[in-house]
Protein backbone atom coordinates (compact mmCIF):
# COMPACT_ATOMS: atom_id res chain seq x y z
CA UNK A 1 0.00 0.00 0.00
CA UNK A 2 1.38 3.18 -0.58
CA UNK A 3 1.64 6.01 1.99
CA UNK A 4 0.04 9.28 1.68
CA UNK A 5 3.17 10.83 1.53
CA UNK A 6 3.96 8.50 -1.41
CA UNK A 7 0.78 9.35 -3.31
CA UNK A 8 1.30 13.00 -2.80
CA UNK A 9 4.84 13.26 -3.90
CA UNK A 10 3.67 10.80 -7.32
CA UNK A 11 0.83 13.25 -7.55
CA UNK A 12 2.96 16.05 -7.33
CA UNK A 13 5.31 14.15 -10.01
CA UNK A 14 2.63 12.92 -12.32
CA UNK A 15 1.59 17.10 -12.55
CA UNK A 16 5.34 18.35 -13.24
CA UNK A 17 5.41 15.95 -16.22
CA UNK A 18 2.16 17.41 -17.18
CA UNK A 19 3.83 20.30 -16.42
CA UNK A 20 6.70 20.01 -18.25
CA UNK A 21 5.47 17.85 -21.64
CA UNK A 22 4.63 20.77 -23.44
CA UNK A 23 8.55 21.88 -23.15
CA UNK A 24 9.34 18.59 -24.33
CA UNK A 25 8.36 18.25 -27.81
CA UNK A 26 11.43 21.06 -28.15
CA UNK A 27 13.86 18.46 -29.88
CA UNK A 28 16.72 19.37 -27.63
CA UNK A 29 16.71 20.90 -23.73
CA UNK A 30 17.53 23.68 -22.44
CA UNK A 31 19.07 21.66 -19.50
CA UNK A 32 21.89 20.66 -18.26
CA UNK A 33 20.90 17.35 -16.78
CA UNK A 34 17.01 17.22 -17.10
CA UNK A 35 16.34 14.69 -15.52
CA UNK A 36 17.81 15.72 -12.22
CA UNK A 37 16.18 19.26 -12.87
CA UNK A 38 13.03 17.62 -12.77
CA UNK A 39 13.00 15.09 -9.97
CA UNK A 40 15.60 17.56 -7.90
CA UNK A 41 12.89 20.44 -8.35
CA UNK A 42 9.90 18.30 -6.72
CA UNK A 43 12.23 17.42 -4.07
CA UNK A 44 12.81 20.89 -3.41
CA UNK A 45 8.87 21.92 -3.68
CA UNK A 46 8.06 19.59 -0.95
CA UNK A 47 11.12 19.71 1.63
CA UNK A 48 12.93 23.18 1.05
CA UNK A 49 12.79 25.27 4.52
CA UNK A 50 14.13 28.50 4.99
CA UNK A 51 14.16 30.72 8.26
CA UNK A 52 13.60 34.43 7.77
CA UNK A 53 15.53 36.79 10.51
CA UNK A 54 13.70 39.75 11.72
CA UNK A 55 10.82 38.15 9.21
CA UNK A 56 8.38 40.76 10.80
CA UNK A 57 10.36 44.11 9.94
CA UNK A 58 9.61 45.65 6.75
CA UNK A 59 12.50 45.53 4.05
CA UNK A 60 13.21 48.31 1.43
CA UNK A 61 14.81 46.75 -1.32
CA UNK A 62 16.03 48.92 -4.06
CA UNK A 63 15.37 46.84 -7.62
CA UNK A 64 11.83 45.31 -8.85
CA UNK A 65 13.44 41.70 -9.33
CA UNK A 66 14.62 42.18 -5.53
CA UNK A 67 11.55 43.53 -4.13
CA UNK A 68 9.65 40.85 -6.28
CA UNK A 69 11.73 37.97 -4.59
CA UNK A 70 11.23 39.14 -1.15
CA UNK A 71 7.82 39.23 -1.56
CA UNK A 72 7.06 35.62 -2.97
CA UNK A 73 9.31 34.53 -0.68
CA UNK A 74 7.20 35.77 2.56
CA UNK A 75 3.92 34.47 0.31
CA UNK A 76 5.49 30.74 -0.01
CA UNK A 77 5.51 27.74 2.04
CA UNK A 78 9.04 27.87 1.84
CA UNK A 79 9.47 29.79 4.79
CA UNK A 80 9.36 28.62 8.49
CA UNK A 81 9.25 29.89 11.95
CA UNK A 82 11.04 26.80 13.50
CA UNK A 83 15.07 27.55 12.84
CA UNK A 84 15.83 23.59 14.09
CA UNK A 85 13.76 22.94 10.65
CA UNK A 86 15.19 25.28 8.24
CA UNK A 87 18.02 24.29 5.44
CA UNK A 88 19.00 27.75 4.95
CA UNK A 89 18.71 30.86 6.51
CA UNK A 90 17.88 34.32 5.22
CA UNK A 91 19.23 37.90 6.26
CA UNK A 92 17.22 40.68 4.57
CA UNK A 93 19.57 43.24 4.04
CA UNK A 94 18.18 46.72 3.62
CA UNK A 95 19.77 48.24 0.82
CA UNK A 96 20.63 51.41 1.92
CA UNK A 97 22.52 50.15 4.93
CA UNK A 98 26.39 50.91 5.14
CA UNK A 99 29.07 47.95 5.33
CA UNK A 100 28.86 49.35 9.60
CA UNK A 101 25.39 48.54 9.68
CA UNK A 102 25.35 44.93 7.96
CA UNK A 103 28.37 44.26 9.79
CA UNK A 104 26.07 44.98 12.88
CA UNK A 105 23.22 43.36 11.09
CA UNK A 106 25.43 39.82 11.54
CA UNK A 107 26.89 40.42 14.47
CA UNK A 108 23.23 40.80 16.03
CA UNK A 109 22.58 37.39 14.03
CA UNK A 110 25.61 35.64 15.61
CA UNK A 111 24.75 36.89 19.25
CA UNK A 112 21.20 35.81 19.23
CA UNK A 113 20.96 32.83 18.07
CA UNK A 114 23.14 29.87 17.47
CA UNK A 115 23.06 29.19 13.29
CA UNK A 116 25.05 31.41 12.10
CA UNK A 117 28.11 30.48 14.14
CA UNK A 118 27.26 26.64 13.29
CA UNK A 119 28.25 27.02 9.40
CA UNK A 120 30.42 30.18 9.75
CA UNK A 121 27.28 32.00 7.64
CA UNK A 122 27.73 29.32 5.03
CA UNK A 123 23.72 27.97 5.28
CA UNK A 124 22.86 31.76 4.94
CA UNK A 125 22.01 34.11 2.34
CA UNK A 126 21.37 37.46 1.48
CA UNK A 127 20.17 40.10 -1.68
CA UNK A 128 21.97 42.99 -2.59
CA UNK A 129 21.53 44.10 -6.08
CA UNK A 130 24.65 45.83 -6.63
CA UNK A 131 26.55 43.24 -4.07
CA UNK A 132 28.70 43.58 -1.23
CA UNK A 133 32.63 44.38 -1.44
CA UNK A 134 34.86 42.73 0.89
CA UNK A 135 35.45 44.17 4.56
CA UNK A 136 37.98 43.61 7.23
CA UNK A 137 36.08 43.21 9.63
CA UNK A 138 34.93 39.36 10.84
CA UNK A 139 30.91 39.78 10.30
CA UNK A 140 31.70 40.93 6.79
CA UNK A 141 34.22 38.64 5.80
CA UNK A 142 32.39 35.70 6.52
CA UNK A 143 29.02 37.33 4.97
CA UNK A 144 31.02 37.88 1.68
CA UNK A 145 33.43 34.86 1.57
CA UNK A 146 30.68 32.12 3.10
CA UNK A 147 27.10 33.22 2.37
CA UNK A 148 25.26 33.07 -0.91
CA UNK A 149 24.69 36.35 -2.54
CA UNK A 150 22.23 37.04 -4.67
CA UNK A 151 22.93 40.10 -6.93
CA UNK A 152 21.17 41.57 -10.19
CA UNK A 153 22.16 40.46 -13.31
CA UNK A 154 24.93 41.17 -14.46
CA UNK A 155 27.09 41.51 -11.58
CA UNK A 156 29.39 44.43 -10.77
CA UNK A 157 32.94 43.95 -11.32
CA UNK A 158 34.80 41.73 -8.87
CA UNK A 159 31.39 41.26 -6.40
CA UNK A 160 30.73 37.38 -7.52
CA UNK A 161 32.03 34.59 -6.39
CA UNK A 162 31.65 31.71 -9.09
CA UNK A 163 29.72 28.96 -7.70
CA UNK A 164 28.42 30.17 -4.87
CA UNK A 165 26.88 33.58 -5.82
CA UNK A 166 23.47 33.74 -7.48
CA UNK A 167 22.02 36.25 -10.23
CA UNK A 168 18.37 36.86 -10.35
CA UNK A 169 17.09 36.71 -13.94
CA UNK A 170 16.49 40.61 -15.09
CA UNK A 171 13.34 42.13 -14.38
CA UNK A 172 11.35 43.30 -17.44
CA UNK A 173 8.26 45.65 -17.18
CA UNK A 174 7.54 43.85 -20.39
CA UNK A 175 7.77 40.70 -18.77
CA UNK A 176 4.31 41.43 -17.18
CA UNK A 177 2.46 41.95 -20.05
CA UNK A 178 1.49 39.71 -22.89
CA UNK A 179 3.47 40.06 -25.82
CA UNK A 180 2.07 39.73 -28.99
CA UNK A 181 3.43 37.08 -30.48
CA UNK A 182 2.56 37.55 -34.08
CA UNK A 183 1.47 34.14 -36.14
CA UNK A 184 2.93 34.94 -39.42
CA UNK A 185 6.50 35.26 -37.94
CA UNK A 186 7.97 36.24 -41.05
CA UNK A 187 11.65 36.95 -40.53
CA UNK A 188 13.03 40.52 -42.23
CA UNK A 189 15.78 40.98 -40.51
CA UNK A 190 19.31 39.25 -39.49
CA UNK A 191 19.34 41.26 -36.56
CA UNK A 192 17.42 43.55 -33.58
CA UNK A 193 20.17 46.03 -32.49
CA UNK A 194 18.16 48.10 -29.29
CA UNK A 195 20.74 51.42 -29.52
CA UNK A 196 20.69 51.93 -25.78
CA UNK A 197 21.69 48.03 -25.08
CA UNK A 198 25.23 48.62 -27.53
CA UNK A 199 28.30 49.99 -26.11
CA UNK A 200 30.26 50.00 -28.98
CA UNK A 201 28.77 53.09 -30.89
CA UNK A 202 30.82 52.48 -34.08
CA UNK A 203 29.51 49.03 -34.53
CA UNK A 204 25.77 50.99 -34.72
CA UNK A 205 27.11 53.38 -37.29
CA UNK A 206 28.12 50.81 -39.06
CA UNK A 207 24.37 48.44 -38.27
CA UNK A 208 21.82 51.52 -39.02
CA UNK A 209 23.67 51.51 -42.02
CA UNK A 210 23.23 48.35 -43.06
CA UNK A 211 19.78 46.71 -44.46
CA UNK A 212 19.91 43.28 -42.78
CA UNK A 213 19.77 44.55 -39.13
CA UNK A 214 16.67 46.65 -37.53
CA UNK A 215 18.70 49.39 -35.27
CA UNK A 216 15.79 50.92 -32.45
CA UNK A 217 15.84 53.42 -29.32
CA UNK A 218 13.45 50.79 -27.54
CA UNK A 219 11.95 47.23 -27.66
CA UNK A 220 9.14 46.82 -29.84
CA UNK A 221 7.44 44.20 -30.91
CA UNK A 222 9.26 44.63 -34.41
CA UNK A 223 11.73 42.05 -32.60
CA UNK A 224 10.02 39.42 -33.96
CA UNK A 225 10.89 40.39 -37.35
CA UNK A 226 14.44 39.56 -36.57
CA UNK A 227 16.30 36.31 -36.24
CA UNK A 228 18.91 37.12 -33.67
CA UNK A 229 18.63 40.17 -30.57
CA UNK A 230 21.66 41.90 -30.22
CA UNK A 231 22.84 42.71 -26.38
CA UNK A 232 25.79 43.88 -24.74
CA UNK A 233 26.91 42.03 -21.65
CA UNK A 234 28.09 45.38 -20.10
CA UNK A 235 24.96 47.45 -21.49
CA UNK A 236 21.26 46.92 -21.10
CA UNK A 237 20.23 43.14 -20.94
CA UNK A 238 16.90 43.62 -18.79
CA UNK A 239 14.82 42.34 -22.03
CA UNK A 240 17.28 39.31 -22.67
CA UNK A 241 13.99 36.78 -21.29
CA UNK A 242 11.73 38.49 -23.46
CA UNK A 243 13.67 38.28 -26.70
CA UNK A 244 13.71 34.25 -25.92
CA UNK A 245 10.00 34.13 -25.34
CA UNK A 246 9.40 35.48 -28.46
CA UNK A 247 12.29 33.34 -30.65
CA UNK A 248 14.32 36.15 -31.21
CA UNK A 249 17.72 34.08 -30.01
CA UNK A 250 20.32 36.53 -27.88
CA UNK A 251 23.28 37.49 -29.47
CA UNK A 252 25.67 38.60 -26.20
CA UNK A 253 28.83 40.73 -27.19
CA UNK A 254 31.51 40.57 -24.16
CA UNK A 255 34.95 40.87 -23.94
CA UNK A 256 35.39 38.37 -21.04
CA UNK A 257 33.73 34.75 -20.23
CA UNK A 258 31.10 35.33 -18.26
CA UNK A 259 30.37 33.74 -14.99
CA UNK A 260 27.47 35.34 -13.45
CA UNK A 261 24.70 34.15 -15.97
CA UNK A 262 21.58 33.61 -14.59
CA UNK A 263 20.42 29.93 -13.84
CA UNK A 264 23.90 29.09 -15.07
CA UNK A 265 23.89 25.88 -12.87
CA UNK A 266 20.93 25.14 -14.54
CA UNK A 267 20.60 25.82 -18.54
CA UNK A 268 22.89 25.21 -20.92
CA UNK A 269 24.03 28.74 -22.10
CA UNK A 270 25.91 27.88 -24.90
CA UNK A 271 22.85 26.27 -26.49
CA UNK A 272 20.85 28.91 -25.97
CA UNK A 273 22.50 31.94 -26.88
CA UNK A 274 25.23 33.20 -28.94
CA UNK A 275 28.59 34.51 -27.83
CA UNK A 276 30.82 36.64 -29.37
CA UNK A 277 34.09 38.17 -28.05
CA UNK A 278 34.07 42.23 -28.18
CA UNK A 279 36.94 42.74 -30.10
CA UNK A 280 36.18 40.26 -33.39
CA UNK A 281 32.99 42.76 -33.32
CA UNK A 282 32.75 44.33 -36.86
CA UNK A 283 29.59 44.26 -38.99
CA UNK A 284 31.17 41.79 -41.55
CA UNK A 285 32.67 39.35 -38.54
CA UNK A 286 28.70 39.54 -37.49
CA UNK A 287 27.32 38.71 -40.25
CA UNK A 288 29.64 35.83 -40.59
CA UNK A 289 28.99 35.11 -37.35
CA UNK A 290 25.48 34.93 -37.77
CA UNK A 291 24.94 33.70 -41.08
CA UNK A 292 27.03 30.67 -39.87
CA UNK A 293 24.19 29.33 -38.07
CA UNK A 294 21.91 26.72 -40.30
CA UNK A 295 18.42 26.61 -40.52
CA UNK A 296 18.46 23.51 -38.13
CA UNK A 297 20.56 24.86 -35.47
CA UNK A 298 18.73 28.29 -35.77
CA UNK A 299 15.76 26.79 -35.32
CA UNK A 300 16.86 24.36 -32.46
CA UNK A 301 18.11 27.41 -30.90
CA UNK A 302 14.81 29.29 -30.98
CA UNK A 303 13.16 25.92 -29.51
CA UNK A 304 15.50 26.06 -26.94
CA UNK A 305 14.91 29.90 -25.83
CA UNK A 306 11.53 30.02 -25.77
CA UNK A 307 11.41 26.49 -23.51
CA UNK A 308 13.97 28.44 -21.07
CA UNK A 309 12.39 32.01 -21.36
CA UNK A 310 9.83 30.71 -18.88
CA UNK A 311 12.14 30.43 -16.41
CA UNK A 312 12.86 34.67 -16.74
CA UNK A 313 9.58 35.23 -16.02
CA UNK A 314 8.34 37.26 -12.49
CA UNK A 315 5.43 37.00 -11.65
CA UNK A 316 2.86 37.68 -9.16
CA UNK A 317 2.02 35.73 -7.36
CA UNK A 318 4.70 33.28 -8.38
CA UNK A 319 4.17 30.46 -10.68
CA UNK A 320 5.63 26.95 -11.22
CA UNK A 321 8.81 27.28 -12.72
CA UNK A 322 9.60 31.06 -12.97
CA UNK A 323 12.17 33.52 -12.38
CA UNK A 324 11.13 33.02 -8.17
CA UNK A 325 10.91 29.08 -8.40
CA UNK A 326 14.36 29.06 -10.01
CA UNK A 327 16.07 30.98 -8.00
CA UNK A 328 14.56 28.39 -4.85
CA UNK A 329 15.83 26.12 -6.66
CA UNK A 330 19.67 27.44 -7.19
CA UNK A 331 19.71 28.11 -3.70
CA UNK A 332 18.89 24.22 -2.58
CA UNK A 333 21.04 23.15 -4.82
CA UNK A 334 23.42 25.43 -2.48
CA UNK A 335 22.05 23.82 0.72
CA UNK A 336 24.40 21.00 1.46
CA UNK A 337 27.56 23.48 3.00
CA UNK A 338 29.99 22.51 5.29
CA UNK A 339 28.64 22.21 8.61
CA UNK A 340 31.98 23.13 10.53
CA UNK A 341 32.02 21.73 14.26
CA UNK A 342 29.56 22.46 16.42
CA UNK A 343 30.68 24.54 19.92
CA UNK A 344 29.81 24.63 23.12
CA UNK A 345 26.05 25.24 23.31
CA UNK A 346 24.75 22.08 21.65
C1 LIG B 1 3.73 35.28 -43.94
O1 LIG B 1 3.82 36.59 -44.44
C2 LIG B 1 4.63 36.72 -45.61
C3 LIG B 1 4.67 38.19 -46.03
O2 LIG B 1 4.55 39.03 -44.95
C4 LIG B 1 4.03 35.87 -46.76
O3 LIG B 1 4.85 35.94 -47.89
C5 LIG B 1 3.94 34.42 -46.28
O4 LIG B 1 3.28 33.64 -47.27
C6 LIG B 1 3.13 34.32 -44.98
N1 LIG B 1 3.18 32.95 -44.47
C7 LIG B 1 2.11 32.33 -44.00
C8 LIG B 1 2.33 30.93 -43.50
O5 LIG B 1 1.02 32.85 -43.92
C1 LIG C 1 0.85 36.96 -2.24
O1 LIG C 1 -0.27 36.11 -2.18
C2 LIG C 1 -1.51 36.74 -2.46
C3 LIG C 1 -2.60 35.69 -2.28
O2 LIG C 1 -2.35 34.55 -3.03
C4 LIG C 1 -1.50 37.32 -3.88
O3 LIG C 1 -2.70 38.01 -4.14
C5 LIG C 1 -0.33 38.28 -4.02
O4 LIG C 1 -0.25 38.76 -5.35
C6 LIG C 1 0.96 37.57 -3.65
N1 LIG C 1 2.07 38.50 -3.74
C7 LIG C 1 3.22 38.18 -4.29
C8 LIG C 1 4.26 39.22 -4.36
O5 LIG C 1 3.43 37.07 -4.73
Amino acid sequence: MPSPTDLRLYFRFTLLLLLLAPLSSASVSPYLSPWMFTSSYVHMLGNFKIFVYNSDKRFNPKSSAESLFHASLMNSSFVTRDPETADLFFVPLDSYLSMRSISHVVRHIRTELPYWDRTLGADHFYVSCSGIGYGSDRNLLELKKNSIQITCFPAPEGKFVPHKDITLPPFSTSHLVELQVPKNHSIKYLGFVNRGALKTTELIDELVKDPDFLVEWEMTDRLTSSKFCLFDYEGDVSWIGVAMQVGCVPVVITSRPIQDLPLIDVLRWQEIVMFIGRSQVGVMELKQALGSVNEDLYRKMQGVCMTASRHFMWNKPAQPFDSFHLLMYQLWLRRHTIRYARRGWA
